[in-house]
């Protein structure tokens, strides 16, 4: 319906905005052969809001993420600010503001780090040309210096990735699935490799990043950036949620504990840089 055929908002109702959940997974399964990767997984982010996803190795995160932006095949409901996406393309989900990083994912190293994001933004056809120009949709340029913006990095758009610290480069990372009206960003360990220096920065950035109202679905590794950057966090093992709820409530959950073998103080001490994951 277009905004002048709305209904005017009822002023006695209070704005929902922030609390309705931007993305809204229900039930997900995803099965690989006799594998159940994920095993009706219920999870929200709200806008504004980081939410951790952790787990053991091959508990079902990079499959999760895979199921919510559609790049595997996953029964059960997604929607994305109230409207279910769960049967659209890859591409109609990253156009309605859902966006991702890979597991290791890499940069191009002989681009800039613009350069680096506009690839990422590169649209083609003719509707979306008519759309830009009559819709008013920043220009790409404009959304990638918003972008950049948006994770601190505008002093350093016209560098090259090995010129940075490995921080920045993995703000880069963020930067270009933030390109472009995205409003749920699932990172996908996206700190790996940083010490704890950085990747307390790389939390702060984070936070700032959800202040703008994005909301933000981080599964990282690094125990200290997730407790630390988190509101809420879900734990995968074997493809189940097993606990969620606020840092302090999961980090001291018997359960998931248990999960980490029983190593009580890998949920509270530093990992050091050359621990295994
Ligand atoms: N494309 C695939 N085909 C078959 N099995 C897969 C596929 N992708 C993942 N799996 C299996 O699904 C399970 C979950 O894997 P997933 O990669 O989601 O775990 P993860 O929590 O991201 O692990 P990690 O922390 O190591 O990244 C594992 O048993 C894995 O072997
Ligand atoms: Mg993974």
């Amino acid at each position: 319906m277009p905004a002048d055929l709305a209904p005017p908002a009822d002023p006695t109702t209070p704005p929902t905005a922030s609390s309705q959940p931007l993305l809204e997974a229900r039930d997900l399964s995803v099965r690989y052969g006799g594998v159940i990767a994920n095993d009706r997984i219920t999870l929200s982010v709200s806008p504004g809001e980081v939410v951790g996803l952790i787990g053991p190795n091959g508990a079902g995160k990079t499959t999760f993420v895979d199921a919510v932006t559609g790049f595997t095949k996953a029964t059960g409901e997604v929607s994305l600010g109230g409207n279910r996406i769960d049967h659209a393309a890859p591409h109609r989900r990253r156009n309605a503001g859902m966006a991702r990083t890979w597991q290791a994912g890499e940069l191009f190293t002989d681009l800039t780090v613009a350069q680096n994001l506009a690839v990422a933004v590169q649209r083609t056809g003719v509707w979306t040309m008519f759309r830009d120009i009559f819709v008013g949709t920043p220009a790409p340029a404009e959304q990638i210096a918003e972008a950049l913006d948006l994770v601190g990095l505008t002093a350093v758009a016209d560098r090259h990735p090995d010129e940075l610290t490995l921080g920045q480069q993995k703000l880069v990372g963020v930067a270009r699935a933030l390109v472009g009206g995205t409003r749920l960003v699932l990172l996908d360990e996206p700190a790996a490799g940083l010490d704890t220096h950085e990747s307390r920065q790389f939390g702060t950035e984070l936070r700032r990043v959800a202040e703008t109202g994005v909301g933000v679905l981080l599964i990282d590794h690094d125990m200290t950036l997730v407790l630390d950057a988190c509101d809420r966090i879900y734990v995968l093992d074997f493809g189940k949620v097993i606990a969620s709820g606020t840092p302090s409530e999961v980090r001291t959950d018997p359960v998931v504990i248990a999960a980490y073998l029983g190593a009580a103080e890998e949920l509270s001490a530093p990992p050091t840089d050359d621990e295994e994951r």
